[in-house]
């Protein structure tokens, strides 16, 4: 039994120069996803703390922030001051002990908890962490760039991970990162996520209201 759907606009797609008209665009969506990449764990470099205390001031949304970072332990506390709701971590970045301590460190600040597998990760890899988490993201394009193809084979990882949440924390959420749009979004769905990630389909179009809208009806078959 999935949760009520959540899409999570990824700001990797926005304008940085004009991000708060982008983020005031998107706030029929449930959760604003912060991309956080180190340059290390993933080929890229976005942004960091400061950015995120300047959305906290602009915004009430449920701030999902995604570290794409090495030790993200050595981070956490600085996202969670920063004003992140959620934090999520990858599993492969510093496990197994780095991936205890960061989900110790968010406890601590009272932040809600995710962790994220790369498509190469088993399923099976989020079990030791799965009853404590509110959200396990299967990523389904390798992660560290927007505007990536939805990479298919990672249907199966999410229905493996949607049967353990039944079984073991069915309140946890089911996110999906990675080539979702109006095409793929009823896949990732049927397939058993309740939470999608959208950066270019919904910042790379004009009316990004509409954008939304057009998401959650595609994930119906609309
Ligand atoms: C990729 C990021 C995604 C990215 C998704 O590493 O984690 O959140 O913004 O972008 P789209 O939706 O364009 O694939
Ligand atoms: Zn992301």
């Amino acid at each position: 039994m999935s949760q009520p759907i959540a899409l999570a606009p990824s700001i990797l797609s926005a304008d940085f120069c004009r991000l708060g008209e982008d983020i005031a665009a998107v706030k029929d969506a449930e959760w604003l996803h912060v991309d956080v990449m180190d340059g290390r764990f993933v080929p890229n470099l976005t942004i960091g703390v400061p950015v995120v205390q300047s959305i906290r001031k602009h915004t009430e949304m449920f701030l999902d922030v995604h570290l794409m970072i090495e030790k993200p332990v050595d981070m956490a506390a600085a996202f969670a001051k920063a004003g992140a709701d959620q934090l999520t971590v990858h599993l492969e970045s510093d496990m197994p002990h780095g991936i205890r301590a960061a989900l110790d460190v968010m406890t601590a600040h009272g932040v809600k908890k995710g962790v994220a597998l790369r498509p190469i990760t088993k399923a099976e890899a989020i079990l030791p962490y799965l009853p404590e988490l509110d959200v396990v993201v299967v990523m389904t394009v390798e992660p560290g760039f927007g505007g990536q193809k939805f990479m298919e084979d990672q249907l199966d990882t999410i229905r493996t991970v949607r049967k353990y949440i039944d079984q073991i924390n069915p309140a946890c959420r089911l996110e999906v990162d990675g080539g979702i749009a109006t095409d793929t979004i009823a896949a990732a769905y049927q397939a058993g996520a309740d939470t999608f990630v959208a950066g270019s389909a919904v910042f790379g179009k004009p009316d990004r209201a509409a954008a939304i809208a057009a998401l959650r009806g595609a994930c119906h078959g609309k």
